[in-house]
Order: C-alpha cells, then structure tokens, then sequence
C-alpha cells in the first residue's frame, strides 16, 4: 500500500526534510524512526525490498538501512536496492544494514563464533570521524553498545575504513566519509546504547544535514489548515472509542472544521468504569455533536453463552459496525468519515519485512470504508503514538485522557474468560476500577504499561462472615513493555499488593479470592483471552 493511499492526503511529507528507514524486519525498525522524529526529523518507513521509487518519490535527503533477522550470506536474503547507493545521500546502515552494505559495496563476511548478543564495548580509532566526534567518551572510556548479531564484517569494502571495534567484532562501526556510507554492527536506536541519540544526532545533522524542522505544533497547524480545505461540505463523523487516537482525531476535527463534526460513541456495555463519563466531560466544551448510543443490551445478548476469544471479538467487530452504519445512515448530511489510524498502524498493515504475525484479530473500526459511501479521512496516520499525544494534549483534551493505558476495542468481553454476563461484567468492573484507584493513588499507575482486571471462571471457597461462600476468582495483571510485543510482569510492592486484595474482596461483592499474574510476555499475552 503507498503511504498516501486511502485518503490520508499527501502527508506531511512535501513541506519537510525526509529521512527514508528501509525495513529489514528489525523489531527495532519503528524505533528508528521515532528516536528521528524525536531528533525533529520527519521520517517514513519503507520496505527494504522497496524497488528504488521510495527513493526517487520520496526524495530522502538520508537513508537508514534497518537490522533484520536474515543473514546476508543465505540465499534470497533482501538486499539493498540499487537506488540507494546512486541518490548520492548519506547511508546508515545499522546491523543487518550494515552488513547489506558491506555486500552490495565489496566487503566480505562471515557467520563466525562467538555470535554476539546484549552488551558490549567497542574502542574507538583515533582517527577523527564525524560520527563518533560529538561523543563526550570519545577517546576516554570504551563506547558502551548494544550487539545483536551472527554475521560480521571481516573485509572493509573499498574506499572504508574502521571506526569502532572490540576483540570479537574488530569491525563493528565502518565508514567511507567520502561518500557518507556509514554502518554499525550495533544498535544506536536503543536505550541500552546510551550514546545512541547522540550517534543519530550525529548523522542526521552533522552528516546529512537535516535542520530538524519536524516539530509538532507545525503538523498541528498544517493538518488543521489541510482539513479545512480537503473536508468536503456537510458534516464528518466519527467513532469515538475512549482511546487515544480517536479522541485526538476528534479534537483535531473540531479545530478544523468546528460545528461540522459528529461523534458516535457505541456504549457496548463492555467499558470501563467511568469511561464514559470521561468522554463527555473531555469534549463538552468542544464544537461536536457527541452522541452516545446505548447498544448495551444488544451485545449482551449477541455474546450470550459465547466462550471462544476469537468468536466473542468477531461477534463484536461485526456488531459495532452495524451499530455505527444504522446511527451512519439516520444523519442525513455526512460527506467524510474520519479514522484515528496511526502511523504504526500504517506500517503494519503494509506488511514491511517485520516479523508480523497475527496471534489475535484486534478489533478495530477498519470494515467501515467498504461499508460507507463516504471519503476517508485519517489525520493522524503520519504519527507515532507518542506523538499523537503531544498532539491531544496541544489541543486541550485531559491530561489523564491523553496518557492512558491501552484498552481492547472488545473491552471487558475478554476480560471475562468464560461466557460473557451482566453480573461477570459488573463484578470485573468494579474489581478492575478499584485495583486502578489504588495503582493510581500509590503512583503506580503511571510505571506500569497497562493493568488491569480479569474474571476467571473458576469458583472458590471462601469464609465470609460466618459463611461458606463459593465465588469467582479474579486475576490482577500489570505490565511494564515499551512496544507491547514483549513485556514484563511489575513488580509491585507486596504491601500496595496487600491492600489492593482487602479492597477487593472487602468492596467487591461475589468474589472469594485474588491472584496476581506472574507471567512475562512470552509465553503469556497481556491480555488473558
Ligand atoms: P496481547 O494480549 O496480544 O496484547 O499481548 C497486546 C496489546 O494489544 C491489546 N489488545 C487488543 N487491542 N483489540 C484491541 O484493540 C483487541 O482485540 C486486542 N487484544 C489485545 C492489549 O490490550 C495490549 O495492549
């Protein structure tokens, strides 16, 4: 799919400087690019494969080649297209890159033991070199990196010379400053490299020029003006879910096209608590016409007696949309429909070389367009999360609003193993909100990625008052990840922990016991279901 297909207009593409990241399947690849963005340079991700018109249409003054899990001394490994090495701008390429671009330009390689993985410390030579020389290490300590990697370098290609290596790697940075190729065997894009951004600052700057004219009050003001002059006459609309993206489209819609934008909240019943209260106090003061539509009991009853994960999303997915499409149809005037689709979103679904695979169909709004007679608009499908975010915030939306955790379009229904009941729902509500207010009053809240509540079906024996009760169990799970592809169980103080189960079971009826979730990601998802 070319980045400016179905309707996100040009981009922002043509009014900035552009960094082009080829994707050789990195899990890191994404990060690239937003530690780029954070450098206030614009940057897209392509295919790696990309057949060169990435480079001619996009007209990128840098270009950083990914890592990626294949090695390029395997038969059918991807390689770096030709265009690349004739635009005549700088090139990084970053471990698989870099070695795709000891290939293509006459170095030789090897898969040779030790392979290395984690961290490691290079020295750095001598030599002067604009990539290395911001560096407050340089010369003094050894540059402390992250490796990951099988294959290395073992011959320079023409016209290269080392610049960072250790005993097991002598040839783990390299550079033809000449013609401003540069690779690195390691990855600059991670925490874990702490002179990292400085490296990345370092090329792009320094070395490809960008001024770092990427700055989001500039989008803010572009997309505003864009919307009003794209937006046909009449009214657009929108499903609003409590998210972050689709209540920052909302708010960007109503800057741009005040009075003309129409909201549809479907209340599945599946919300959390206080949910949508939160809605309509965030955008009560903002020029939408916010409807809420109460379909409660309709997905109550479409679930009923429904226990398979997959068949609960898909019943409702399905529903959602026949829910959205009949509120659709009853307004007369609606001309545009508008998407909180974002640029993660974009990526994956253009399916780069990632090692994308679908262990579940997350429900999103994405059946509508077939569905609608109307022109789509997705406003934000140029940003990443982080700046969506910025992006709410400069537009008023609270606060709490703005940075909130990720929560299933299936909402509670997969929180609830088992068949799906009112009384299952309003048991984990209230054991979910309940277990947030304390994260939130501990300030835990905010170190975790995602926490929250889940109903198991399983019954236990429990002594209340002076009674025998056999009653549900619920799960605890709180997370701590960074991209939620993988993640870490938190490790929450034992005595926050306490209070939190004598909360719940004291406040919670119907429930005879409290486990907290111990399992990392992998094996286990964030969600239970
Ligand atoms: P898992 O459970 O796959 O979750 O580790 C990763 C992230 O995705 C969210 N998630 C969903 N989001 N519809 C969504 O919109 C879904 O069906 C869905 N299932 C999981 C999950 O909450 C976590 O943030």
């Amino acid at each position: 799919m070319s980045p400016s297909a179905r309707g996100g207009g040009p981009g922002p593409a043509a009014s900035h400087e552009r960094l082009l990241i080829l994707d050789y399947g990195s899990q890191y690849t994404q990060l690239i690019a937003r530690r780029a963005r954070e450098l206030g340079v614009y940057a897209e991700i392509r295919p790696g494969t990309d057949d060169g018109s990435g480079i001619r249409d996009f007209a990128p003054r840098a270009v950083i080649l990914s890592g990626g899990p294949a090695s390029v001394l395997e038969p059918g490994a991807p390689t770096v297209p030709e265009a690349v090495w004739t635009a005549g701008v700088p090139v990084l390429g970053i471990c698989y890159g870099m070695q795709a671009m000891a290939q293509a330009l006459g170095g030789t390689l090897e898969d040779s033991w030790p392979h290395e993985y984690g961290a490691a410390e290079l020295e750095l030579e001598k030599a002067p070199s604009r990539l290395f020389d911001r560096l407050e290490s340089r010369g003094a300590s050894p540059l402390q990196v992250w490796m990951s990697h099988g294959v290395r370098v073992t011959g320079l290609p023409p016209g290269f010379r080392v610049l960072a290596g250790n005993r097991t790697t002598p040839i783990a940075a390299m550079a033809d400053e000449k013609r401003g190729l540069y690779g690195l065997q390691f990855h600059p894009e991670v925490r874990h490299t702490p002179d990292g951004m400085r490296l990345l600052a370092s090329f792009l700057h320094e070395i490809a020029g960008f001024r770092g004219d990427w700055r989001i009050e500039d989008f803010e003001a572009e997309v505003i003006h864009e919307l009003g002059e794209r937006l046909p006459d009449g009214r657009v609309l929108l499903a609003l879910s409590g998210g972050v993206d689709s209540a920052v489209t909302a708010a960007l819609l109503a800057r741009a096209v005040p009075g003309r934008v129409v909201a549809v909240v479907v209340d599945t019943g599946l919300l959390r608590e206080g949910e949508l209260a939160g809605i309509r106090e965030a955008f009560h003061s903002m020029p939408i016409d916010l409807r809420i539509v109460d379909a409660s009991r309709r997905f109550l009853a479409a679930l009923e007696g429904v226990s398979d994960p997959e068949e609960k999303r898909h019943i409702i997915g399905r529903l959602f949309i026949e829910i959205f499409a009949e509120e659709a149809r009853a307004l007369a005037d609606i001309r545009a429909l508008a998407q909180g689709t974002i640029y993660p979103d974009v990526i994956e679904s253009a399916g780069g070389l990632g090692p994308a695979q679908v262990i579940k169909s997350h429900h999103n709004v994405g059946g509508l367009p077939e569905f609608l007679p109307f022109e789509i608009v997705e406003p934000l499908r140029w940003l990443f999360k982080d700046e969506v975010r910025a992006l709410g915030l400069r537009l008023g939306l609270p606060p709490a609003l703005v940075s909130r955790q990720p929560f299933p379009g299936p909402g509670l229904a997969v929180r609830i193993l088992g068949p799906v009941t009112a009384v299952g729902v309003e048991l984990l509500r209230r054991a979910d909100h309940l277990f947030l207010e304390e994260l939130t009053r501990s300030g835990w809240l905010g170190r975790t990625s995602q926490a929250f509540a889940v109903l198991l079906p399983v019954r236990s024996v429990a002594v209340k008052g002076d009674g025998r009760a056999y009653e549900p169990v619920v799960a605890l799970r709180a997370v701590v990840t960074d991209d939620f592809m993988t993640a870490h169980w938190a490790e929450l103080p034992h005595e926050l922990l306490a209070r939190i189960s004598l909360r719940l079971t004291n406040e919670v009826p119907g429930l005879s016991r409290i486990v907290y979730d111990i399992t990392g990601k992998p094996p286990a998802t964030i969600e239970w279901e």
